[in-house]
């Protein structure tokens, strides 16, 4: 039996220039290094210049995955763009990366879950190879959250950050098996009940304006290591695998006290956790590519190894996603 499965044929990511620290943001608003090290993890983020978009941090990272990749940009013909902060209300952000890679063939289009909008894209686009629509795409987490924070609002400025990861996947043939290369399983879940507490104040339709990232922390909190380890204990049932067998988490980074306990609860071991929120902050949709183009270019992630993905985030949007290198 052979099965199509989408296969990861490089990574790459995008970071602006500007890091933006803890002592600097205790320069304006009532917080210390001590409290958002203590609460988060976070250390300091980085911040788009003037001028530098979305679908700028997209296109660099969507340049660094190709190379890493080995493959030309025309041989993409799907682009799945995960982000809440896109250019403009619209054209998608995906059409100006399609565009910035010289690309006029295929499909691009934007998908908005939030923190959750990488392992989102990664199900979609996966789908769409696997049914043989499409033969290689990029999925991309590209996020400027400084430009919709309330830099008034210690509760939540300290916490986001700009950034983009991508990665290019294949459609191949594969044995069918569970050492397959590539997705092996996905678990996208939603809940709007919880709709008002991780939200914009702002909207084309609602209000025509912007609007301003707002959160109650503690109830997005409090529901987190539930939802992240539901969906991994639903990736683990759907494929035989398990906290032990797994070679990495990557997780989104939102806080570490989310990740820790999460990686706790399901018995994974902490020198398996890739944990780059104290450098990046949390960039939504961006922070699971950029937490995994850091393990891939350290030399941790190997071919054959077993990756594990989760996030959780507004909406309430979660999910999972289980691969091999
Ligand atoms: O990516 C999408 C998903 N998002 C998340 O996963 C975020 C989930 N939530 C969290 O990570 C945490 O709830 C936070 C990091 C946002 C907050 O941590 P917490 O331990 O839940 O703190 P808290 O909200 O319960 O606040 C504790 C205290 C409060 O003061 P009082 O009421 O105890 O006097 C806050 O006013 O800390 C205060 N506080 C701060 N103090 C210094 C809130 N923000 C700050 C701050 N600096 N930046």
């Amino acid at each position: 039996m052979t099965a199509i499965r989408s296969v990861v044929l490089g990574c790459g990511s995008y970071l602006p220039q500007r890091v933006l620290t803890n002592a600097e943001l205790a320069a304006k608003v009532d917080t210390s290094d001590e409290w958002i090290v203590q609460r988060t993890g976070i250390r300091q983020r980085h911040i788009a210049a003037e001028g530098e978009f979305t679908s700028h941090l997209a296109i660099n990272a969507a340049r660094a995955a190709l190379a890493h990749a080995g493959v030309d940009a025309q041989s993409i013909d799907l682009i799945v763009l995960a982000t809440s902060t896109p250019d403009q209300t619209f054209p998608a952000t995906a059409v100006a990366v399609q565009n910035g890679l010289g690309i006029n063939h295929g499909a691009a289009f934007d998908l908005q879950a939030v923190c959750s909008g990488f392992v989102f894209a990664l199900a979609s686009a996966d789908n769409f190879l696997r049914t043989g629509a499409f033969k290689r795409a990029l999925v991309i987490g590209a996020e400027t959250f400084s430009r919709i924070l309330d830099w008034n609002d210690r509760g939540t400025c300290v916490l986001f950050g700009d950034g983009a990861g991508a990665v290019v996947l294949e459609a191949q043939a594969q044995p069918g098996t569970p050492s397959d290369r590539g997705v092996l399983t996905t678990h996208l879940r939603s809940d709007g009940r919880h709709k008002g507490k991780l939200y914009v104040d702002g909207g084309p339709s609602s209000t025509q304006t912007v609007g301003h990232l707002r959160m109650e922390g503690r109830e997005v909190f409090k529901h987190a290591v539930g939802m992240i380890t539901d969906v991994i204990v639903d990736a683990f049932n759907a494929t035989g695998a398990t906290a032990d067998s797994i070679d990495w988490f990557v997780p989104h980074q939102a806080n570490k006290r989310i990740i820790d306990a999460s990686a706790h609860k399901l018995h994974i071991a902490p020198q398996k956790v890739v944990l780059t929120v104290d450098l990046h902050g949390n960039t939504s949709a961006a922070s699971i590519p950029l937490a995994l183009a850091v393990a891939v270019n350290d030399g941790r992630v190997k071919k054959g190894d077993l990756v594990l993905f989760e996030a959780m985030g507004g909406g309430f949007t979660w999910g999972s996603a289980l691969l091999r290198w």
